[in-house]
């Protein structure tokens, strides 16, 4: 069996390959009796066709192998099938919501994060719902993936075996922000893993803006660090100039707190130029409101 960055890569790989080199051998044997016929009964060779009689050991040959074939190919996909679908009963859970247009992973104790951290050498279970469209989780690493449903849960499982950081997509078409709905996992040693799980949480505005922006899901459309995605970067929010239409007019403003404060609570009050409408209402408590705008403001 092949190596790879989790028990999953293998499988996968192994059943693949095995279907490749069939693929090909068979293409070559077809394609080169082919030719060596095309050659052999030439219409000058051979200028009068000749009457052939069937052969019963060759049906017979041209219909067991390829048939053993595809039994072979089968039941490796089929033997790895189960074992990529059966998690094992001690697998650490990990939840998983997807919604427009970003991840949330939420971890037993709490913790939520917008990176999925998992500890090397251990079966993770991920399971999986979505808050709005279908979106579907994918680890190319890993090769596996599985749809996030709105009203139901999926799941997937791996055991991460290198250290690294691997990338994780949306592979359902969801949405203008499809194409930023990307994540991370990251493998790391269960020391580290054990540290970072049981960290105890920040207090301060620095510490908690960030967190409930991406558990809210903000960041999935917003960034911090000025690129634009499907939503304006929250980077230098404060005093920025910006064309908006208000109540069917466009004007120009100058982001103020007041504005940011009234933008989250009624999204679609003013609608920033140069970007789609889309941004929903997003339960808050006036704590986190509080927080947020208090963050917010201070992104230079
Ligand atoms: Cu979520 Cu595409």
């Amino acid at each position: 069996m092949l190596l790879g960055p989790s028990n999953t890569t293998g499988k996968v790989d192994d059943a693949f390959i095995f279907i490749v080199v069939c693929c090909v051998i068979l293409l070559a044997i077809v394609t080169i009796s082919m030719v060596v016929f095309l050659i052999k009964y030439n219409r000058e060779r051979h200028p009068r066709p000749e009457r052939v009689k069937e052969s019963i050991l060759l049906e017979v040959v041209w219909t067991v192998i390829p048939t053993i074939l595809v039994v072979f190919m089968f039941y490796f996909g089929w033997v790895d099938f189960e074992y990529i679908r059966n998690p094992p009963k001690d697998a650490l859970t990990v939840n998983v919501t997807a919604r427009q247009w970003s991840w949330l992973f939420t971890y037993d104790n709490g913790r939520q994060e917008g990176v999925l951290n998992v500890p090397l050498g251990r079966p993770v279970k991920l399971l999986m719902t979505s808050v709005d469209v279908l979106h579907c989780l994918f680890i190319p690493a890993y090769r596996i993936k599985e749809d996030c449903v709105p009203g139901m849960t999926t799941h997937l499982w791996f055991t991460a075996n290198e250290p690294g950081t691997y990338d994780i997509f949306c592979t359902e078409y969801c949405g203008v922000g499809h194409s930023h709905m990307r994540s991370q996992l990251v493998a790391m040693k269960s020391e580290d893993f054990q540290k970072w799980y049981s960290a105890a949480p920040g207090r301060t505005v620095a510490e908690l803006g960030p967190k409930i922006l991406q558990a809210k899901g903000c960041l999935g459309c917003h960034s911090l660090d000025g690129s634009a995605k499907v939503g304006p970067t929250f980077k230098g929010l404060l005093g920025r100039k910006e064309a908006v239409v208000q109540a069917g007019k466009e004007k120009e403003i100058i982001v103020d707190e007041a504005f940011i404060r009234q933008h989250i609570l009624d999204p679609l009050s003013a609608a920033v130029k140069g970007f789609p409408a889309v941004m929903p209402q997003i339960p808050l408590t006036d704590e986190q409101l509080k927080t947020i705008v208090n963050y917010l403001v201070t992104l230079k």
